[in-house]
């Protein structure tokens, strides 16, 4: 019996793993990241600061407003629309943060090297602003 219940608990932890690693395979997220807020305020001065540095680190793939179309958007393996729907609940701002922060090899870099705290909140707080009111 005892066996028996060890033997469901594994198989449920193995797929809450399952289903936790599916949503961002890939990606090196923390497991706490989604409850993770935003340390700056959406203000126009921060998001005037995350567009330049968007401009000069992420437009070249994802394009000027996070539709993905960039010129070094590789077709096979296009960069992400930051922009569709359905990626608002499975980003909030700590997923965002560090997807930016870790990158996705080999398609999207990293840029914890990059960024400092500060500017990638700043970037995040940009692509938050290109997503349509819901
Ligand atoms: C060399 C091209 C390239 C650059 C530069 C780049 N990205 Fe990406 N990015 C990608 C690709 C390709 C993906 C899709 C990866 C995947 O899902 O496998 C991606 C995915 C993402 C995602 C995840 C989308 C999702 O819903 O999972 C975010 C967020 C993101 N990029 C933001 C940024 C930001 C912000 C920058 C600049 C700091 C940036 N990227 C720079 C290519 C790039």
């Amino acid at each position: 019996m005892r066996t028996h219940r060890t033997a469901i608990g594994v198989a449920f932890a193995l797929q809450l793993c399952i289903a936790v690693s599916a949503q961002y395979a890939g990606w090196t997220i923390p497991e706490n990241a989604a409850s993770e807020k935003s340390p700056l305020a959406p203000s126009a001065d921060n998001i005037t600061k995350g567009r330049s540095l968007f401009a000069s680190n992420c437009q070249k793939c994802h394009g000027p407003l996070g539709k993905g179309d960039g010129p070094d958007s590789d077709a096979r393996r296009p960069a992400a629309d930051l922009t569709d729907e359905f990626r608002y609940d499975i980003n909030p701002d700590g997923v965002v943060y560090h997807k930016i922060m870790n990158g996705r090899p080999p398609d999207m870099p990293a840029f914890k090297s990059t960024l400092s705290r500060n500017e990638a909140w700043a970037v995040v707080e940009y692509v938050k602003s290109l997503r349509k009111p819901q």
